[in-house]
């Protein structure tokens, strides 16, 4: 039994529909324009489905928080989805009040409109729950005009916000073809992976990915994890390794000395199952260069595994069944550095894993290695996806079992 409803549980036709997606995109700061579509293209699937099961379309969004460069209206958003939807998309600079009401009501089956950036609303990030959120102004604007709340926004799933959660308390509710792909995906990866399952950890942040790792291996979710980048830097300070003034400094801004405690007690308990490299690449002057871990410290920066890490890696990833890959294993943009990565991510691209990738980084890597087709489940999650590998509960996920309407 599904804990939550999906497009199949309702009859649209005629039906006016609030459909919550995550269109929070990078933006070029000088022109504003939208840098990667990719959480567009990946709503796509729901947003032509309500088109086709004629329903009348308000979709409800945020690009950037309240006080930053990249907060902005949506009418770019809107023309960027018109374009790759090939269907007229009317953007609304309202969000809940007379504008918006007049349009929803006016609208006809098929048509699609895009109300404002939610975050303009004040309360939007307040930590409530649904049925607080529910006496919002949003929420009560809204609600009477429409029939259904669709939530396709796995991206921003560990955000307990009005627009987000609040409707479900008013509202029959379901997930979206996103949501629910990336939850049934993710959620057998998390609790019933094929065996042996690897999980990749690279990037240039670690603290939140010990926490991450202590679950995969309290839960054997994972049966190996490789560790590479600044995580993999990090286990080995822990273990007492100098690694140089230049790397110290970069572990220096992200973690607290408490976590080296942590992570010492991850590696005794767990040393049968974490592996981290054996050589690096080091940015020597202007070239790249191997350093094995044994000749450390270094004047240098590490900005890549070695060469013999890549194989040690690839022949640990040559048994298993499931792959994860979370971060990329150097300073890709750099194409000196990309070589751990390039090398890494192919090997599982062409190999017959299950693989799956997930966090903004590593998409734009795979994405760059023109890998995406062969890579068997993309995340469009960041944070919302580290919370639910850690198997923390999302709100949003919440919300939707907890919905008004339950059928199953
Ligand atoms: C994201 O891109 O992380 C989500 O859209 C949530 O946005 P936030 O991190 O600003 O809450
Ligand atoms: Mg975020």
């Amino acid at each position: 039994m599904r804990e939550y409803n999906t497009i199949d549980d309702f009859n649209f036709e005629d039906k006016t529909v609030l459909l919550r997606v995550d269109f929070n995109m990078p933006l070029d700061k000088n022109t504003f324009e939208i840098l990667d579509t990719t959480r567009i293209k990946r709503a796509l699937p729901t947003i032509k489905e309500l088109i086709d099961k004629k329903a009348k379309i308000v979709i409800l969004a945020h690009q950037g928080r309240q006080g930053s460069w990249d907060f902005i209206n949506l009418q770019t958003h809107a023309q960027a989805l018109e374009e790759l939807l090939e269907k007229p998309v009317r953007f609304i600079d309202d969000i809940y009040k007379e504008k918006a009401k007049d349009a929803i009501k006016n609208m006809h089956a098929g048509e699609i409109i895009m109300l404002d950036n939610v975050r303009k609303f004040n309360g939007e990030t307040d930590k409530k729950t649904a049925e607080e959120h529910a006496q919002s102004e949003l929420v009560e604007n809204l609600y009477p005009l429409a029939d259904y709340f669709v939530n396709d926004a796995f991206a921003a799933a560990h955000r307990q916000q009005c627009s987000l959660i609040g409707f479900t308390a008013v509202l029959a509710s379901c997930a979206g073809r996103l949501m629910e792909k990336e939850l049934t995906t993710l959620g057998n990866i998390i609790s019933n992976p094929e065996k042996p399952s690897v999980f990749l950890f690279g990037g240039a942040k670690f603290s939140d990915t010990i926490v991450t790792i202590q679950r995969l291996l309290e839960k054997k979710t994972a049966d190996k994890i490789i560790l590479t980048g600044l995580p993999a830097n990090a286990f080995l300070k822990a273990e007492g390794i100098k690694l140089g003034e230049k790397n110290e400094e970069m572990l220096a801004k992200e973690g607290k000395p408490e976590l080296y405690e942590d992570i010492k007690k991850l590696l005794e308990k767990y040393k049968e199952n974490i592996y981290l490299p054996t050589d690096f690449g080091q940015q020597s002057n202007t070239d790249r260069s191997e350093i094995n871990v044994s000749d450390l410290p270094t004047n240098y920066n590490l900005f890549d595994i070695g060469e013999k890490s890549i194989e040690n890696f690839k022949s640990i990833i040559s048994d298993a069944k499931t792959v994860f890959l979370s971060g990329p294993c150097g300073v890709f943009e750099n194409p000196e550095f990309m070589k751990g990565t390039q090398e890494i991510f192919t090997y599982v691209a062409n190999s017959p894993v299950y693989s799956i990738v997930g966090g903004g980084h590593t998409v734009a890597a795979v994405e760059k290695l023109g890998l995406n087709q062969q890579i068997n489940h993309i995340s469009t999650g960041g944070g919302s996806l580290e919370k639910f590998m850690m198997g923390e509960k999302l709100p949003v996920v919440e919300a939707l079992k907890n919905a008004k309407n339950k059928f199953s």
